[in-house]
């Protein structure tokens, strides 16, 4: 088994967060005095330069770097590395008069004024001249620096301009995907529909607000289109840090599953993947372990874009926010709790926004390792210190990670084409939701998955499970069928196969392209339900689901048939079918269920792969990283309360104690474990 260890110069895992020390350089004591209580609380790293542009360039051309370069050879001295940040997340005011087209323009056509951050343009040639001169700057000064380990690109890349330049730039993309051909174009959108023909490419405007937004082929293409061209910004700005230093790996944060760019166009460029994790701790609308197994599936979802290596945590409270509706306090205990989660779910990184609180502007009053007293002598501060200690004790597990053999399939393409579609209940799609949902199912019996997209290799895999994939690619339905011919089982749901790439409706049936065939169902229609409506679906032993929102009427083919509907005109039609196509098995589950209830099925499925389900008590979240060291089980309580798990086996690696069968989990509290005869 492999081990790839993301920092080898580090050894081990990096534990920090974002430092301004730019918004300090007028206080030497206080820049002195963080080194000290860096290394009290085990900091190793540190991310700089995130918004230091106008002190790096305060005129145009006028560079001052001095000060930079003293504070990271001060850190470096003391065992601190640095993640340096590309600055072109926030402009200097001088770039803005100079060159106004660096501003955004909004969907309503407005411009921008200068202020706030990531709102520039991504198209504007000044801006990315602006953006790889002082990049290049940086790389020259700082690429041969010892305690230079990573390039952070920008930060939070996200938003789109409606700008001249863009409106232009979507026309040439259009133009070339369609092959200069307005009449593929025309025939791919449909657009003869309320005679929405075009004639040229430059006649296509992206959807303002206020202009057309009927055609959803353009809707979608220009989503499609505000993630390449961030992407081409990226690859400008990674460009020259490649060019002058190809050994120093590059990254940049991502937010969840923020809506605005697919993620997975963006991660071939990066060496690594790193995440922002904001999660709304102790909120009034759900238990704590949904909100903490929301955040696994968060990092799941980071871990599966680039599955061989670990990810790292970018940014994570040590404290509370400062924007969310309610800005809680993290609760005692749960500081650690999350930290291990993000290790456990395969991240080699715990770092922080923020190392200390700002004294004034937007972000005073977030937390930070060090609040406004400036001292150590703080709940936080000594939470942090605690999951530095840990992480020293956990180095060994640096480098290995998480392998899983089931996978949920989610897809920003297929997520656009059903937010833009036009019926079934507004406020009930909740595409994301009932991935997560599916997801939580898995992590409850302790089964890692991996969250992936459908066109992707799926041959690591036994059991595949694709919610409303309701868009389906070209490449996609021979994905399925090859996976399902070679011995997987698939399960699909209500909505698949609806439409192609290109939003047109496949004809002949759903699920079209083929994959009919594959399931043995056709879905003639799909009923949308109130929300107070119910309707069940009954199993021949008895066991029933309930029905909420989306109930499709199958014609059943050669499928098997598991389960019907219990009332309604559909009463008695298959609800839950099976068809078994060379080695494997496709199910088809026609209605969107109560949360949990299709457990059941899943675990039926499992133990036909021969995957075992680890039984755990409610609460307990359990994750395995392996590598050619060791294989290390994780076990994190969620519940205030302690709980005891059973057939646990091996050293604790935080406490040294050997653990012989029962595992007493105190609440809140964690426990890594090193499996035996991994060494
Ligand atoms: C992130 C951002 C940071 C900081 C943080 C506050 O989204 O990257 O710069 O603003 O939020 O939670």
């Amino acid at each position: 088994m492999e081990k790839k260890m993301l920092f080898p110069k580090t050894g081990g895992l990096l534990h920090g967060g974002d430092y301004n020390p730019e918004q300090w350089l007028d206080r030497p004591d206080i820049l002195e005095e963080d080194v000290r209580l860096m290394k009290k609380a085990g900091v190793n790293s540190v991310s700089m330069g995130i918004f230091s542009w106008s002190v790096y360039e305060p005129a145009e051309g006028d560079y001052h770097f001095d000060w930079l370069e003293r504070i990271m050879d001060r850190l470096y001295e003391n065992g601190i590395y640095t993640v340096l940040a590309t600055p072109s997340g926030a402009r200097p005011a001088w770039l803005d008069a100079a060159y106004p087209e660096a501003m955004r323009v909004s969907s309503r056509g407005v411009r921008d004024r200068h202020g706030n951050r990531h709102n520039h343009c991504m198209t504007s040639p000044v801006y990315r001249r602006k953006t790889e001169q002082i990049n290049r700057r940086l790389a020259e000064r700082f690429g041969s620096h010892p305690g230079l380990i990573l390039w952070h690109i920008s930060n939070e890349y996200g938003g789109e301009c409606y700008c001249p330049l863009c409106a232009k730039r979507f026309q040439q993309y259009l133009a070339d995907k369609f092959d200069h051909d307005i009449e593929k174009l025309n025939k791919a959108w449909w657009t003869v529909f309320w005679s929405h023909r075009y004639n040229s490419f430059d006649q296509i405007e992206p959807p303002y607000e206020n202009g057309e937004r009927s055609v959803m082929g353009l809707n979608l293409e220009w989503k499609r289109f505000t993630t390449w061209n961030t992407t081409d910004f990226m690859k400008a700005e990674i460009a020259v840090l490649k060019e002058i230093t190809p050994d120093i790996p590059v990254t940049t944060n991502f937010m969840t599953l923020y809506d605005g760019l697919d993620y997975r166009r963006m991660a071939p460029e990066l060496d690594v993947i790193s995440w922002d994790s904001y999660p709304s701790f102790h909120n009034d609308g759900e238990p704590f372990f949904e909100t903490m197994a929301e955040n696994a599936f968060h990092h799941s979802v980071m871990r599966s874009m680039k599955k061989d290596k670990p990810f790292m945590l970018m940014e994570s409270a040590p404290g509370l926010v400062n924007w969310q509706a309610f800005n809680k306090l993290k609760r005692p205990g749960v500081h650690k709790l999350a930290c291990l989660q993000a290790v456990a779910s395969g991240s080699d990184t715990v770092q922080y926004f923020q190392w200390r609180k700002s004294r004034g502007s937007a972000e005073q009053f977030h937390g930070a390792v060090v609040d406004h007293r400036g001292t150590e002598d703080t709940r936080v501060f000594r939470e942090v210190a605690q999951v530095g200690e840990m992480l020293q004790k956990l180095r060994p597990v640096a480098g290995t990670t998480v392998k899983a053999r089931t996978a949920i399939l989610f897809d920003w393409d297929n997520r656009w084409a059903i937010q833009g579609m036009q019926g079934l209940g507004r406020e009930t799609k909740r595409y994301e939701e009932t991935c997560m949902g599916i997801w939580k199912e898995f992590l409850k019996m302790g089964v890692e998955m991996d969250v992936t997209a459908p066109d992707q290799d799926l041959s690591d895999y036994d059991v595949v499970i694709a919610p409303m994939l309701y868009m389906l690619k070209s490449e996609t339905a021979a994905n399925l069928r090859a996976f399902v011919e070679g011995g997987g089982q698939l399960l699909a749901t209500y909505l698949t196969g609806y439409v192609d790439q290109d939003q047109l409706c496949f004809l002949g049936g759903f699920p079209g392209d083929g994959l009919a065939e594959l399931f043995g169902v056709i879905s003639e229609e799909i009923d949308t339900l109130y929300p107070s409506d119910r309707n069940h679906i009954r199993f021949e032993d008895g066991r029933e689901w309930e029905v909420r929102d989306y109930a499709e009427v199958l014609q059943v083919q050669d499928a098997r048939v598991l389960a019907s509907y219990t009332e309604d005109f559909y009463q008695g039609m298959a609800a839950v079918t099976c068809k078994e196509t060379g080695k494997g098995k496709a199910y088809y589950v026609a209605a969107r269920t109560a949360p949990g209830q299709m457990a059941w099925l899943f675990e039926q499925m499992l133990k036909e792969a021969g995957i075992s389900i680890r039984q755990l008590p409610a609460g307990v979240e359990y994750h395995v990283r392996s590598g050619e060291e060791g294989t290390y089980e994780f076990y994190l309580n969620h519940n205030t309360h302690p709980v005891k798990v059973e057939n646990v086996q091996g050293p604790d690696l935080e406490s040294g104690a050997v653990v012989q069968g029962d595992l007493e989990l105190a609440g809140l509290c964690t426990a890594v474990i090193r499996l035996q005869g991994t060494d």
